[in-house]
């Protein structure tokens, strides 16, 4: 029904040396790789490197993007840049843009808002802090976070990702249970708030310290459609991951 989506969020991470080496490695071949979308956004200083190097049949991304088409905001890139570059996909909602940028929940609705206008596709994350789990709040955290889309019509644009903060980075990964249960909720708040169609078609996708061990067991849960890779996406591991959603 779903077709699985892994991405692979370099962060801030890499080189023009680091990419030459890393895309030998993912360009090789990989048996029906048809049936999985496999998206790496690697910083936006690089995208056009990694385009030239990389097959053609994995997207690129890019890590965010401004609200607005152009003007005076240095230091910052707009969807008609990338679209110009021929890059289709954003990462919007990061917990680290969230929480180590300060970009509250309305400028990151009005940055989706914006690049779904301009036709681009965008990864949209959320999730909670640990504190806010172990207070009973992840589904409340994670609709507040979903309110900056409301308005939005064309959903298939969107690919979201359930990124607890708890996990990013930590080593700790969610057990495929608190993933489930999350995704569920999602997709059953999507079938109750937006449309059923629209519910059967999103995919949700984890992320959070994924590994190609710990991906085996999450990727079985029915509402999980694939991942959002930090850490992995810079190793040969990351093509294990991909093998393990196919
Ligand atoms: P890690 O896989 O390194 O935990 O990062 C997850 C992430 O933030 C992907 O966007």
């Amino acid at each position: 029904l779903r077709k699985p989506f892994v991405g692979g969020n370099w962060k801030c991470n890499g080189s023009r040396k680091f990419i030459n080496s890393i895309t030998n490695t993912f360009n090789s071949e990989i048996p029906n790789i048809k049936k999985v979308d496999v998206c790496l956004a690697p910083p936006n200083i690089y995208l056009e490197r990694l385009q030239n190097k990389l097959r053609p049949d994995w997207l690129i991304s890019a890590q965010n993007c401004y609200k607005e088409p152009k003007g005076a905001y240095t230091g910052e890139i707009s969807c008609e840049m990338l679209k110009d570059m021929n890059i289709d996909w954003v990462i919007l909602g990061h917990s680290e843009r969230r929480h180590k940028f300060n970009e509250s929940s309305k400028l990151i609705g009005e940055k989706t808002k914006m690049a779904i206008s301009k036709d681009m596709n965008v990864i949209f994350c959320l999730g909670e802090k640990l504190e806010q789990r172990q207070n009973g709040e992840t589904k409340r955290v994670v609709v507040d976070q979903l309110q900056s889309l409301s308005g939005i019509k064309d959903w298939s644009k969107i690919v979201l990702a359930y990124e607890p903060v708890w996990a990013i980075g930590t080593g700790v990964v969610a057990k495929p249970y608190q993933a489930e249960e999350v995704h569920s909720f999602l997709r059953q708040w999507f079938a109750e708030n937006v449309s059923k169609s629209v519910s059967d078609q999103l995919r949700i996708i984890y992320g959070g310290s994924v590994s190609p061990n710990n991906s085996v067991e999450l990727i079985e849960k029915p509402n999980v459609d694939g991942f959002l890779v930090g850490g992995y996406s810079l190793k040969p591991g990351f093509i294990d991951i991909i093998k393990n959603v196919i």
